[in-house]
């Protein structure tokens, strides 16, 4: 009895296309989100490389973390095409929807960050942005079930 319901309840593995959609939207993810921390990590060292450093470095970050952010978004639509919506419960409707306000507020928060030439503004948008895209990918998390 208890092997029947293993069989039943037990983790089963997602099709080929689903492999490919999500494994490119956690990839995107890692980037975007855990580029943030990895520049973050290294800024102290950076900022000892002289004082043009930091944006040279911010810069080519972007080269790489911007085309994610546009794959989260494009894996992230495909997600939702593939999703059975007239099964969707309203709590998962609405876990949807602050995710997506959450991704809006991530992209701004970091588009700010590169525009501020305050430092007290551009931190503050620095940590809007990573805050909103920590919350992101643990609700990614919440909606994927
Ligand atoms: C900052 C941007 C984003 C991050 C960090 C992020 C992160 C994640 C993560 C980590 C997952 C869980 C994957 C898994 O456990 O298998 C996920 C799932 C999901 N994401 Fe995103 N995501 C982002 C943007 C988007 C966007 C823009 C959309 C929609 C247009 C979206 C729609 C979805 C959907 C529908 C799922 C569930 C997929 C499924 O159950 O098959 N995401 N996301």
């Amino acid at each position: 009895m208890h092997t029947t319901l293993a069989t039943l309840d037990g983790p089963s593995l997602a099709g080929g296309l689903s492999v490919l959609r999500l494994s490119l939207h956690v990839l995107a993810a890692t980037v975007w989100v855990g580029g943030q921390f990895v520049i973050a990590g290294l800024l102290p060292t950076v900022r000892g490389l002289g004082d043009s450093a930091p944006r040279q470095i911010a810069s080519a970050f972007g080269r790489l973390s911007w085309p994610a952010y546009w794959l989260l978004v494009a894996t992230g639509l495909w997600n939702y095409l593939a999703i059975d919506h007239a099964h969707a419960t309203s709590s998962w409707n609405m876990v949807f929807g602050i995710k997506m306000m959450l991704v809006v507020i991530a992209g701004l928060g970091a588009f700010l960050h590169t525009k501020a030439s305050k430092p007290s503004t551009r931190g503050m948008f620095a940590g809007i942005g990573t805050l909103a895209s920590i919350a992101a990918l643990v609700l990614g998390v919440a909606i994927a079930g």
